[in-house]
């Protein structure tokens, strides 16, 4: 495994718990976004892409959808289990489903985990599991950087970041998809660009 990977892979399984603790309250500020999401499927099925601990998907199975959560981490895994969520531990940069499983995917802050040179494909994997009509959502944090971050929420901890700005962001997708919705949301000290988006025919 590619040494990024696993050390995001490493950091998540141990400080797992804390994260959920620390995210728990995090739907809040996108549960617009996660209501258009639900309002914009032509089905049930659900990717939780890098699904951590599952706190999107309860969300989506309690509002009568069929989320299947997907994370790196073990431990993610085992809390969505918890939570009676269908979860399986995977790659997003590898995705192990088969074309056209899903009605939406949603990958709220963890394509941000995988390098830039990857994103255009991993983006290709999303619209390759995507049933015809279906919807993708990324949420991403805004910066200029690709590289280790230590936050300062978890002092003394590094992950890997890539983060971009929205005019890049924008360009991207808009080479693959149709954006129908945007937001830009503040939370603590950081800000997230969030997208709603359909492949294009
Ligand atoms: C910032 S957390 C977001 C979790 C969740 N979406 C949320 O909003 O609470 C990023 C998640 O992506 C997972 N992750 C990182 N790299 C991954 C990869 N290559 N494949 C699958 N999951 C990955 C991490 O284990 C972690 O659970």
């Amino acid at each position: 495994m590619e040494s990024y990977k696993e050390v995001n892979r490493i950091v998540y399984g141990k400080h797992a718990g804390q994260f959920k603790e620390f995210t728990k309250d995090y739907l809040e500020y996108i549960l617009e976004d996660a209501n258009l999401f639900l309002d914009s499927l032509n089905g049930k099925k659900i990717l939780d892409l890098g699904s951590g601990p599952g706190r999107d998907s309860l969300f989506f199975k309690e509002s009568c959808f069929n989320p299947v959560c997907l994370d790196i981490s073990k431990e993610m895994i085992k809390l969505c289990r918890k939570k009676s969520l269908a979860a399986v531990v995977g790659d997003l940069e590898n995705l192990c489903f088969k074309d056209n499983s899903f009605n939406g995917v949603w990958a709220y802050t963890s394509l941000l985990h995988s390098p830039k040179e990857k994103f255009n494909y991993n983006l290709s994997q999303v619209i390759r599991s995507l049933k015809s009509g279906g919807v993708f959502y990324l949420g991403m944090k805004e910066g200029n950087f690709e590289g280790f971050l230590e936050s300062d929420k978890y002092p003394g901890i590094k992950r890997f970041f890539s983060l971009y700005r929205d005019e890049e962001l924008s360009e991207i997708l808009s080479q693959y998809f149709e954006i129908f919705h945007k937001s830009r949301v503040k939370l603590e000290k950081a800000t997230f660009l969030n997208y709603l988006c359909r492949p294009k025919k």
